[in-house]
């Protein structure tokens, strides 16, 4: 049987993560995908890096689009980040060539998602893009395979790891948010664009995403109504608590009569309920199906591990030739016969 190929382009946090697994875990690999799935290119800027792991048996290419058209090269793992640039020429040059992709990138489908994914279908190639939501937590396969039989009601979660630090530090410790959010810049939590934490953007990007797979809708960002955690105080927080509540920053997307609504805001959730209960920098989301009922996924949201074992799910089902697209099908978004999305006031 051939192997399945795969070329990753960025070796950061992510991309060093990928290749351990893939190493570490070969044969594991092999026998649940029933052929072997192997590294053959990588790509990053800087070859001269010091990195955790010994990429000396693969092929370096300092371009990520020449990596993506590689001929021993069946799929491409994005995991450069940003939504425009080399991320994106590297996938559309990818899908091109008649590769699958495997992608990370949040910020990416958030914006552009829609086309990348009709892209795709034109080229008869697909996306996949668990790891770009909640990190490890495998939400975009729960919906798309275990919740298939189910209209979603609504999804919710907390999908920023960087904000739950930061608000269960606050809350724990008595600190002001200014303090709070210089600690987790020590401890190199944020983005290197923090608004993109704090402003509430990255989970609104992940919202969008899940959004988009529950109700079968074009993805779209824009109509996501977001607020930060800047402006949250320690007196917030304590009267909350006084209240049983604690403060989130909560994302909930939901059908209503007027159409899609996607929220990203700090919230008041009951502090018994299993969103209250969720300390430091973990992610859960939870999903309502009408015939499932509540289901609630948690786990880490960030880091190495967590983020490629996403990935790596994504690769072995393009191994095993499972290939259901992700974002919604025409015929999908008619089964929900719904009003175009519209902005919640
Ligand atoms: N900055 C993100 C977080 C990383 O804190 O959750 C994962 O997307």
């Amino acid at each position: 049987v051939s192997p399945l190929r795969l070329g990753i382009a960025g070796l950061g946090t992510v991309g060093i993560g990928v290749v351990k697994i893939v190493q570490a875990h070969a044969d594991l690999l092999a026998v649940r995908a029933g052929r072997p799935v192997v590294i053959t290119a990588v790509s990053a800027r800087d070859r001269s890096k010091n990195r955790d792991a010994d990429l000396s048996a693969y092929a370096w290419e300092t371009d990520p689009v020449a990596l993506a058209v590689r001929e021993d090269v069946d799929v491409l793992v994005e995991l450069i980040g940003g939504h425009e640039g080399a991320a994106r020429s590297a996938i559309e040059a990818a899908l091109s060539a008649g590769k699958d992709v495997v992608t990370a990138n949040k910020a990416l489908l958030a914006h552009h998602g829609q086309t990348l994914a009709e892209m795709a279908e034109s080229l008869g190639r697909v996306i996949r893009f668990e790891a770009a939501v909640a990190g490890g937590i495998p939400v975009i396969k729960t919906l798309t395979e275990g919740l298939a039989g189910n209209r979603i009601r609504r999804v919710m979660g907390v999908m920023n790891g960087t904000c739950n630090y930061i608000l269960t530090r606050m809350e724990s410790a008595g600190l002001p948010y200014d303090t709070v959010f210089e600690e987790a810049r020590a401890l190199g939590y944020l983005e290197a664009d923090p608004t993109l934490d704090v402003g509430g953007i990255d989970a609104g990007h992940k919202l969008a995403i899940l959004a988009a797979i529950a109700f079968g809708t074009r993805v779209s960002f824009d109509d996501v109504v977001l607020e930060g955690i800047g402006r949250v105080s320690i007196d917030d927080i304590r009267r909350a608590g006084d209240m049983g509540y604690r403060i989130k920053l909560l994302g909930v997307a939901q059908m209503t009569g007027r159409g899609l609504e996607q929220r990203m805001m700090p919230c008041l959730v009951p502090a018994a309920s299993p969103l209250g209960q969720l300390e430091g920098g973990t992610n859960m989301v939870v999903l309502e199906g009408d015939a499932v009922g509540q289901v609630v996924l948690r786990g880490a949201g960030a880091g190495e591990g967590p983020t490629a074992s996403a990935v790596m799910g994504d690769v072995l089902d393009l191994a095993r030739g499972l290939r259901i697209p992700t974002f919604g099908q025409p015929a999908e978004s008619l089964a929900y016969a719904q009003p175009a999305a519209v902005s919640a006031p």
